[in-house]
């Protein structure tokens, strides 16, 4: 992870969602050098954050990739809150929340009411519309999308989603607050699914069409896709990693946003989602992740 001083213009980075995202969204800007407020409703998710990132700061200071004092400024930097207000002074938010779009246009136009005037609202968002989230603000030049990839501690790129009206300085700033954190950037206009989303997620749709259609069985499609492929993960292992509830709901916004039934989400990922079967951050998904040793895939990011 990068370790860097912090520019002038922002100080203070505030996340909203103490998930897997969130929670390693913090983690990469305390261990930057910002001051991180990190706020999610469920004080659970908060500690369950706040072991993650100590856990994962561990192990970088373990392999020799980040100092011991480093790490441990690192956690210092890192504050925890279930109270939204508090990230009043934050330069810059980070939203990292449920993929909704409605619950994110609400926490939106709140944090429009909290934040300070020149703070940019950023949305972590995996394909809903920056332009649509900008909309209920008063400030849509200062609303951009800010795609981390999963897990962000590991993951180079930032995909940055330019709204309809967000401005040039907000998209510099952006871009250079990502450089700061160490990544790589690219930007993307304002689509449904934006670059990544759009082509991995229609893979990871037709895996599970491939599995529900019987072709062949989990293990033999991740393999397949991994040997044959070159990629790190099979689609399955990597829908587990991501959220099956994610992946789902990035095909609905991906089928009603181009209204083509190429992007109609698969039966079999929908069922699993009903069952509660969302993958890794659940113990269960297309693979069981609690008791069976076997049942386990090997890959990891
Ligand atoms: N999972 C991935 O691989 C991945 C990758 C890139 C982007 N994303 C995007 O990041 C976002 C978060 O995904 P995740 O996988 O971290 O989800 P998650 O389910 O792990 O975490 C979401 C967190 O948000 C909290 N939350 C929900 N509503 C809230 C609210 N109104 N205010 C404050 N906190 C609230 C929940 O309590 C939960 O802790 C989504 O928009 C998703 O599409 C996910």
């Amino acid at each position: 992870m990068a370790e860097t001083t912090t520019t002038k213009e922002t100080e203070v980075v505030g996340v909203v969602g103490g998930g897997q995202m969130g929670s390693g969204i913090a983690q990469v800007a305390a261990v930057s050098g910002f001051d991180v407020w990190l706020h999610d409703t469920d004080p659970a998710a908060l500690d369950r954050a706040v072991r993650a990132v100590s856990s994962s700061i561990g192990r970088f200071v373990s392999k020799g990739k980040l100092s011991r004092a480093a790490g441990s400024d690192a956690m210092k930097r890192l504050r925890c809150t279930s109270n939204l207000e508090d990230l009043r002074d934050a330069d810059v938010i980070i939203e990292a929340i449920v993929e909704s779009e409605e619950v994110k246009k609400t926490l939106f136009s709140k944090l429009d009411k909290i934040a300070k005037a020149t703070t940019i609202l950023a949305s972590n968002t995996s394909s809903i519309s920056i332009t649509r989230l900008a909309s209920g603000t008063s400030r849509p030049s200062q609303v951009i999308g800010m795609h981390f990839m999963n897990p962000p501690p590991l993951m180079k790129l930032i995909e940055i989603v330019r709204g309809a009206d967000t401005s040039d300085e907000v998209f510099l700033k952006i871009k250079d607050l990502s450089e700061r954190m160490g990544k790589i950037v690219v930007c993307s206009q304002d689509y449904p699914g934006f670059i990544v989303n759009r082509i991995l997620m229609p893979m990871i749709n037709e895996a599970f069409h491939t599995l529900y259609t019987g072709v062949a069985t989990k293990e033999d499609i991740d393999t397949a896709m991994k040997l044959g492929t070159n990629h790190p993960m099979g689609p399955l292992e990597l829908a587990d990693l991501i959220g099956l509830d994610v992946c789902l709901n990035i095909m609905k916004v991906l089928y009603e946003g181009f209204g083509d039934s190429k992007y109609s989400p698969c039966p079999l990922l929908v069922q699993y989602v009903d069952a509660g079967r969302l993958g890794r951050k659940r113990g269960i998904g297309v693979y069981s992740y609690e008791s069976s040793a076997a049942e386990k895939p090997k890959a990891s990011l």
